[in-house]
């Protein structure tokens, strides 16, 4: 064949694997084979290897592309994506159309449409090419995840008209693919997603595209950003023009006369959302006309035309079998009410915190009781109510204990506290919470000191505050339960190496109430020495940033304490570090915000935190919008939402490294 006419059959197979795609992706109705389809892909594969020259970005074999090196750019978004605000009851949402009627100053129709839960991008066409993909971020300026969204096939590289304009939608999971994912994320080992939007999430933020291309997401297109004529007059007209240029819109959508189909919508939807295909977390309701649209305007945040009804959170019952009495680490003495095992949304709950007395009391929760449970943000369980009517007489009351029931000591209750404390500082459930925090890993990361052996230690007489863990001997471990040579060496090492931690570890490790690990390093930093900390006045504590009144009152009491005062001079005999060691090396990172957050594989978190600093870089817990990156390992949770929701570059732990090698070698 000539090459006029191996050119024509490129064009041709390009548009035929188009209209292919598009009938299967986005209308779910294909008309031949995947196997025709196949071969129609690997003729235009090998034409277009002799034809180098004539590969556009929008041929259908260029939906994998290569690796971004360096994280994604960032985009400004040309009208800002904004979010909806809630209906959370029939009343909420009829409140809405209250408004929206007497802003409108007539009767208006709505469309309702499923919420899905995903994540929301924004796609930019060029007379009908696909050119750039980004996500939300904050709104304004989202992150450019082009070459990731180009894998999406339900996304058109083309579209059938040649129009300029910018979409939004959401990308999602489907559940079967998200079973799929985490089965095989198991098999190998790897940390699982929460949940299909976490995964959806963190498909999309991936920066080789070949690990999105595996991922089998999805969208729904909802909306038009912004476009370059208007000849639409409602919402559901341009659903229907989307639809035909080649997205996929959503087949689960109605056109409502009124919101009182708008409440049957819902009704439907609230019963029949566990058997879609993929999650949904409510339903939005949209004024259809864009002229009323256009009229009713937005706030800051979000439009006045439109309102996401939120299904309420699920809930079980679940049944009190006791309620215990814990005591924590500073001596907070609280409730903790013991369940019987029970499911809700996607876990098993046993037991949920009980806060305080009042609490108990307010919410009328017995011993025996029957009691609503639902996970707060889907995440803490909490109980809702108690079902006084499914009592059967043999419920007890609660009643806080008078005295510490580790200790026996008298409990008291502050003013303006609803907390009851145990105020001996010797009590052995303290001491006790205190040492497995001494510790912990972003303290002292004592490693084999965990509860299970402070326990035997404490039971043996062996240690009751940190002090004594310097004082252990290997004749005496030797001698414990479970304790071989090589346990009571590995563990008399790690005590030792926990000699040289940086002071802001030894300031966190005290358990200074209100004293995280945040507040710490401001302290270590500030004041350079666990001496010049110890003499600290009120007056200078609060001229720290990350310290309040709260704070500096705490500080100070814990100072004065003389049975604190005695703990820290003999950390300080035994050979603990008490200095904050001045930063030493190259500053590549200043100027950079990280946060670390999941389980890393080479390091410990706190061990990539102090290699940040160690390059000049800020290091903080939370993430905000002055994060520049987010490092994210295995089973990284909300903060890698939060960072991907706020359009934050994640790194993952090989690419931090890459980042770390490259920065040292510039
Ligand atoms: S319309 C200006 N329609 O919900 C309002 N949003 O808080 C534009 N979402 O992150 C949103 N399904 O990604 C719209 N059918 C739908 C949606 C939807 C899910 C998400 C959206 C955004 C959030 C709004």
């Amino acid at each position: 064949m000539g090459k006029n006419a191996d050119l024509k059959r490129i064009a041709e197979l390009r548009e035929q694997l188009n209209y292919h795609n598009y009938r299967y992706y986005v209308l779910d109705d294909p008309v031949i084979s995947d196997h025709e389809y196949d071969q129609l892909m690997r003729e235009l594969i090998e034409l277009e290897a002799r034809y180098p020259e004539t590969v556009t970005p929008d041929s259908p074999t260029q939906r994998v592309g290569h690796a971004v090196v360096g994280g994604f750019a960032q985009v400004e978004h040309r009208t800002p994506l904004l979010s909806l605000s809630n209906a959370f009851n029939q009343k909420e949402l009829e409140d809405f159309a209250k408004r929206v009627e007497r802003w409108a100053g007539a009767p208006v129709d709505y469309v309702c449409e499923l919420k899905f839960d995903g994540l929301a991008v924004s796609l930019t066409y060029e007379n009908g090419i696909f050119v750039r993909g980004a996500t939300r971020g904050d709104g304004q300026v989202g992150e450019d995840i082009t070459q990731n969204l180009r894998t999406i096939r339900s996304i058109p590289l083309r579209l059938r008209e040649p129009v300029s304009l910018e979409v939004r939608g959401e990308v999602y999971m489907p559940k079967e693919a998200y079973e799929l994912l985490n089965k095989e994320r198991a098999e190998k080992g790897e940390a699982l997603f929460a949940n299909p939007r976490n995964a959806a999430a963190g498909s999309v933020r991936q920066l080789d595209p070949k690990v999105t291309a595996s991922r089998k997401l999805d969208i729904y297109v909802y909306s038009i950003g912004t476009v370059d004529h208007e000849l639409l007059t409602t919402h559901i007209d341009s659903i229907k023009w989307l639809k035909e240029l080649g997205f996929k819109v959503s087949p689960y959508i109605q056109h409502c006369e009124n919101i009182d189909q708008v409440w049957t919508f819902i009704e439907t939807w609230t019963e029949k959302r566990g058997s879609l295909p993929f999650d949904i977390d409510g339903i939005v309701v949209k004024v259809n006309s864009l002229a009323v649209q256009e009229k009713l305007g937005a706030t800051a945040k979000s439009p006045r035309w439109a309102v996401a009804y939120k299904f309420p959170a699920e809930q079980a019952v679940a049944q009190v079998l006791d309620i215990e009495v814990n005591v924590g680490r500073t001596g907070a003495v609280t409730p903790l009410a013991i369940l019987t095992p029970t499911l809700v949304a996607g876990s098993t709950v046993s037991r949920a915190a009980l806060h305080n007395e009042d609490y108990v009391k307010n919410k009328d929760i017995r011993i025996g009781d029957y009691v609503v449970i639902q996970k707060a943000g889907d995440v803490i369980p909490e109980i809702v109510r108690s079902l006084p009517e499914r009592r059967t007489g043999q419920e007890k009351i609660f009643m806080m204990p008078q005295v510490c029931p580790a200790c026996g000591e008298q409990l008291q209750r502050q003013a303006g506290e609803a907390a009851v404390r145990c105020v001996n500082f010797e009590c052995p459930a303290q001491s006790y919470e205190r040492l497995i925090h001494y510790a912990s890993r972003n303290a002292m990361n004592i490693e084999g000191l965990g509860p299970a052996v402070i326990q035997q230690l404490i039971d043996a007489g062996l240690v009751e505050d940190p002090a004594d863990l310097y004082q252990l001997r290997y004749e005496q471990l030797i001698e414990l339960e479970r304790f071989g040579h090589k346990s009571a060496e590995n563990l008399l090492a790690a005590i030792e190496a926990s000699k040289t931690r940086p002071l802001a570890n030894l300031v966190f490790a005290l358990g200074i109430r209100f004293v995280g690990s945040e507040v710490a390093r401001e302290l270590a930093l500030h004041f350079g020495s666990m001496e010049r900390l110890r003499q600290a006045e009120y007056a200078e504590l609060i001229t720290i940033d990350a310290v309040g009144e709260k704070i500096a009152t705490s500080v100070v009491d814990y100072f004065s304490r003389p049975e604190n005062n005695d703990l820290i001079d003999r950390l300080q005999a035994a050979g603990v570090n008490m200095v904050q060691s001045k930063a030493s090396g190259s500053q590549f990172l200043a100027g950079h915000t990280f946060v670390v957050t999941g389980k890393l594989e080479r390091f410990s978190r706190r061990e990539a935190e102090d290699l940040l600093r160690s390059l000049g870089a800020n290091v903080t817990s939370s993430v905000s919008r002055n994060t520049t990156y987010l490092i994210a390992g295995e089973k990284a949770g909300s903060k890698l939402t939060k960072a991907q929701e706020l359009g934050i570059t994640v790194l993952n732990e090989q690419q931090f490294l890459d980042l770390v090698q490259q920065t040292g070698r510039n």
